[in-house]
């Protein structure tokens, strides 16, 4: 039977057992190679306490790890940079160019369908380019994009018959931007037209055909008439103020 008092049989009469002898031996640590002997407690001690003190000096006198300890008292940032004839380099980029890139930044939402291209897939999503509605009047544009549309709906003589998204959760700006981009980019502008829509006429829009609710069908967009614009000022192109 095992009990535990098998572990003391002596082996050799009067002799200490063989797990004793062991226990010695596992209690002692093995011997490091010289060099590799583990630090003491002390160093440890004194390491750990050097990085405080020296954490806190820093945070004492180093202004709480502000940036602002990096900005001398007196220090004047050098004048933005300005073109060769003195204007100052910020207004060189059009207002136009800023508005069409950002137009292009909310157009993401479209390409999926009208691809990046504008050019549509067949069958499925019309093109924009070529499209009489991209090229018509801005009223019709802006019921397309604040209400959306539901098939069937004819484009350049081709029918579709899917659901055109509405988009009037985005901003009035957004809005603007992204018909700025189609009419502009995808589009063929009517003669001196420039093809811009503001956030104010989108404003206007969303007055206009408040009235909507769910999305146009086709022969409510065609009693939009096809040249009619929305309301609101022209715009430079250079700065965005109103003409
Ligand atoms: C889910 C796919 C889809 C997305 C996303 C989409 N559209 Fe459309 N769009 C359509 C479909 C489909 C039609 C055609 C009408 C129909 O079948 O309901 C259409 C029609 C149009 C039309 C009128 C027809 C034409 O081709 O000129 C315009 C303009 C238009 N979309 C602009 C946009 C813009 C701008 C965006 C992004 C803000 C957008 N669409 C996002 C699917 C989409």
């Amino acid at each position: 039977m095992s009990t535990g008092d098998e572990r003391n049989i002596d082996y050799e009469a009067g002799t200490a057992s063989v797990v004793d002898m062991h226990d010695s031996v596992r209690r002692e640590k093995a011997l490091q190679p010289s060099g590799s002997e583990s630090l003491g407690l002390f160093p440890l001690l004194l390491c750990g306490l050097v990085l405080v003190a020296g954490g806190g000096f820093l945070f004492k006198n180093a202004n709480g790890f502000s940036d602002s300890t990096y900005i001398y008292a007196n220090y004047v940032p050098d004048p933005r940079p300005v073109s060769d004839d003195g204007e100052d380099v910020e207004e060189d980029i059009a207002w136009i160019d800023k508005w069409m890139n950002e137009g292009k930044k909310v157009y993401g939402n479209c390409a999926a369908c009208h691809q990046p291209t504008g050019t549509g897939a067949p069958g499925m999503f019309p093109p924009l380019v070529g499209s009489e509605w991209v090229d018509g009047g801005t009223a019709r544009l802006g019921a397309i994009l604040l209400h959306g549309i539901n098939g069937p709906f004819s484009v350049a003589g081709q029918s579709y018959n899917q659901l055109m998204p509405a988009w009037g959760t985005l901003s009035d700006k957004k809005v603007a931007q992204v018909i700025t981009y189609i009419r502009r980019e995808f589009g063929t502008l009517p003669e001196g037209g420039d093809g811009v829509v503001t956030a104010e006429m989108i404003a206007a829009a969303r007055e206009k055909f408040q009235g909507q609710s769910g999305p146009y069908t086709e022969s409510q967009l065609l009693a939009i008439p096809a040249d009619e614009q929305l309301s609101g000022a022209k715009v430079d192109l250079q700065t965005g103020d109103p003409l």
